[in-house]
């Protein structure tokens, strides 16, 4: 099978088909999403929560991208690969973008960069685009600015809000992007942007009426330890309740004696074998 494009998500929009796309992280994710079919992986700055337990995005780096970026990218084998530009690495100027873009893709291994921001990131869009680089862009609740927006709040409320957000999704179409994340707001301003653009919308926290769909994918496993998960969350598995059962299990064999028993063992007289983790 071939790799997904930025072209083929573009058709998908233009032949009305609605598509995923997942987060992931490491190797090993990125190795099943693919395998499930999913077009779009986002190595998402996400990971700064989910993966590394910040409490927001603004710590992440370019090298933690780029670390990320690279293991997904050896797990993936058909998916689009589209990496976040992290806090601080691409606001400076347009220089500054090309120049963490340019590693996201040669190093980490991507074929397209997300970046954060309305109508102000238009000419940044537009610089990456001219020297070879496919951006999505992201709007609504962009969560690198959390301390700006004072926390993780639907945005695009007010008639004046939601027009600002409205003029930008057209400047950032009209900039060169290839996709527009949106990120909550109310879904019939979502599906009034989804509908005046040629460019696919992917939402979260933003309706039903964006051409495709994206979610972190330790929400969706279910993989979150408590506290309280927004609305646009659904968990398709409850992971979580079964690592711990797992590790439980396991704690209390080894307590007990019962692990490891002569299957797990290696006697003199069985063949040798490899020893390899996660096999
Ligand atoms: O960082 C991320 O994972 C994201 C998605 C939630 C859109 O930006």
């Amino acid at each position: 099978m071939s790799v997904t494009t930025v072209l083929d998500v573009q058709r998908y929009k233009a032949e009305g088909r609605r598509f995923a796309m997942l987060t992931a992280y490491d190797a090993t994710t990125a190795a099943l999403l693919d395998e499930a079919g999913i077009p779009i992986l986002l190595v998402g700055d996400s990971l700064g929560m989910v993966v590394l337990g910040y409490s927001t995005t603004v710590p992440v780096t370019l090298d933690d991208m780029v670390h990320h970026g690279a293991a997904v990218a050896r797990g993936s084998r058909t998916a689009l690969l589209v990496g976040d530009l992290p806090f601080g690495a691409y606001q400076e100027s347009p220089e500054q973008a090309l120049g963490s873009a340019a590693r996201l893709l040669k190093e980490g291994g991507m074929h397209a960069v997300k970046l954060e921001g309305g109508a102000h990131m238009a000419g940044t869009v537009r610089r990456l685009v001219e020297n070879g680089i496919p951006v999505m862009a992201h709007i609504g609740l962009t969560p690198q600015s959390v301390n700006t927006m004072g926390g993780f709040k639907v945005q695009g409320r007010t008639p004046q809000a939601a027009g600002e957000l409205f003029d930008s999704a057209r400047l950032l179409e009209a900039a060169g992007a290839f996709a527009i994340v949106l990120e909550g707001i109310p879904d019939d301003l979502a599906a009034r942007i989804t509908r005046a653009l040629a460019i696919p919308t992917i939402g979260i926290g933003a309706g039903s009426g964006c051409d495709g769909q994206v979610l972190v994918v330790n929400d969706l496993l279910g993989l979150s330890t408590g506290g309280r998960q927004p609305r646009f969350v659904k968990r398709y598995a409850e992971l979580g309740e079964q690592v711990m059962a797992a590790a439980r299990a396991f704690a209390a064999e080894v307590e007990s004696g019962a692990f490891p028993d002569a299957q797990h063992s290696y006697g003199a007289s069985k063949p040798p074998e490899e020893l390899r983790y996660g096999g």
